[in-house]
């Protein structure tokens, strides 16, 4: 099978004027290699694609079976929408959720709001546009402040944990000012962090529950911010699985499980929880475009610590959205 490649590389140098993680989303052509050698070993003919206005013409040029999308897209909250639209009106079947799922995860309050909706728990939250508008009226501190629709921790800094309405409003002005998009002022979780790895469709199966567990502070104080990713080997240890009472994993399970279908999320996701002091896992985000860089990612450093090599995730995300097409055509 020809299989297309969809992604977008980080630029080598970041424009002065941009802030110093605007593309921290993008993926490295370290990461695109991997993704390649591996769908060539499980005996694909392999394409690059890129992404933005030029796939166009590489899609009629190559003519892809089916594309295996990792495009973050560039610009507005449904960027990560743009490339499986193009292909869904061209008629080509691709790996991965679809423009809606991939636009309501990407823009914070939706996802919130429609988790919430199907009874999962979720920290309370309001949305401002500017410093000027905040208010903490119905906030209970300490607060997280980050950008609407951003991921990869982008405009997520230590100061993103906020403990009064005054540190709350100085960063609704570093997010609104910086990102050019609302700040979504959410309840901060002081408990456990955990990112659970999902694949398939029908019967989603959860690949790992990973703690993400700080080794200079404690949990209260821990926020996976931009400075602790570009660090976390010396800033967080991986717990996986974590050592938690069996109740806690199984409902830490069905919450992943329940939101995933929820969001119509296809063949693969990562979904991000915090535990609360009663044991509950309160729903953070969903990314339905995980990083797959297998040194990295979260998903490939859970299937690797539950034995599941790179390439043998790479080959069931792509025997997912392959069944997947067999089954309904969707
Ligand atoms: N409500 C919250 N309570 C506690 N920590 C949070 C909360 N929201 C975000 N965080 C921290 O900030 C990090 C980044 O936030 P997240 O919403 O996952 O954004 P991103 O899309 O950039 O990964 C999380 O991994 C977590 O450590
Ligand atoms: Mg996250």
């Amino acid at each position: 099978m020809r299989v297309g490649l969809s992604y977008n590389v980080k630029p080598a140098h970041s424009p002065a004027h941009l802030p110093e993680d605007a593309f921290e989303e993008y993926d490295s052509e370290a990461t695109v290699g991997h993704i390649c050698n591996a769908l060539s070993a499980l005996g694909h003919e392999v394409v690059r694609l890129g992404a933005g206005p030029g796939i166009i013409d590489a899609l009629r040029r190559h003519q892809p079976d089916m594309v295996f999308n990792i495009a973050e897209g560039e610009g507005g909250r449904c960027r990560e929408a743009h490339v499986p639209a193009l292909l869904e009106m061209l008629g080509i079947p691709y790996v991965g959720s679809d423009p809606l799922t991939l636009s309501v995860t990407l823009d914070k309050p939706v996802a919130k709001r429609l988790v919430a909706s199907g009874g999962f728990p979720t920290p309370g939250f309001r949305t401002f546009r500017s410093a000027a508008a905040f208010s903490d009226e119905g906030l209970s501190f300490p607060v997280i402040v980050k950008p609407a629709f951003e991921g990869s921790s982008k405009g997520v800094r230590l100061s993103s944990r906020a403990a009064t309405p005054e540190q709350a409003r100085e960063m609704v002005r570093f997010v609104t000012e910086t990102y050019h998009q609302d700040a979504i002022v959410e309840e901060f979780v002081p408990g456990p962090e955990v990112t659970v790895g999902i694949v398939g469709n029908e019967e989603p199966r959860v690949v790992g529950i990973m703690e993400i567990a700080p080794k200079k502070v404690p949990n209260e104080e821990f926020v996976y911010s931009l400075e602790v990713k570009r660090d976390w080997e010396n800033q967080v240890e991986y717990r996986c699985p974590p050592s938690f009472p069996a109740g806690t994993i199984a409902e830490i399970e069905r919450c992943a499980v329940g939101i995933y279908l929820l969001l119509g999320c296809r063949d693969f996701s990562r979904i991000d929880f915090r535990i609360d002091g009663s044991g509950v896992p309160q729903f953070i985000e969903c990314n339905p475009l995980p990083g797959l860089s297998p040194g990295y990612g979260d998903l490939p450093i859970m299937a690797d610590r539950m034995g599941v090599s790179y390439l043998s995730l790479i080959s069931e995300i792509l025997s997912h959205a392959l069944s997947r097409q067999e089954v309904s055509g969707r």
